[in-house]
């Protein structure tokens, strides 16, 4: 399976942005994690982030992989642009929040992506982008 691990805004400053709620591990050892993770299972696995919505969306439009992993940072909240691009692209895709986004402000409880996602892992820190994948894998017959 080739997996694509998908970050949205802010996420590239991993490990130094707010800490305190992130953890400082940053994007660059969570993309490491996550490929020797992949492959150990004999899996690919090809990251990619950015600030930009609609680059997101090109980049799923490349249908170059079989799921996603998508931490899709406060775009989670917000944008239907988002979640009618993975609703199209007919891949399944696990969406993962390294806080627990329940636990936050009020607007970070409502996730827009979560009717067109086969599943959420949230407020499990970074692990959650390897639980994110093992939920991909288990899908596999
Ligand atoms: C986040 C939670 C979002 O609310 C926030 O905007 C982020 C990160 C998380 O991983 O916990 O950028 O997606």
């Amino acid at each position: 399976m080739r997996i694509l691990l998908l970050n949205g805004p802010n996420l590239g400053r991993l490990g130094s942005r707010k800490p305190e709620i992130y953890g400082h591990t940053t994007l660059a050892e969570v993309v490491d994690r996550a490929t020797k993770h992949a492959q150990q299972r004999g899996s690919e696995l090809v990251a990619f982030q950015s600030n930009h919505e609609g680059v997101l969306i090109d980049r799923l439009e490349q249908l170059d992989f079989d799921a996603v992993v998508i931490n899709p940072g406060a775009l989670g909240h917000t944008s239907y642009a988002l979640r009618d691009a993975i609703e199209g692209i007919d891949r399944p895709t696990v969406e993962v929040h390294i806080s627990d986004v329940h636990q936050r402000e009020e607007f970070r409880t409502v996730l827009v992506l979560e009717d067109v996602v086969i599943g959420q892992v949230i407020g499990h820190g970074v692990d959650g982008y390897l639980e994110g994948i093992d939920l991909l894998l288990a899908r596999e017959p």
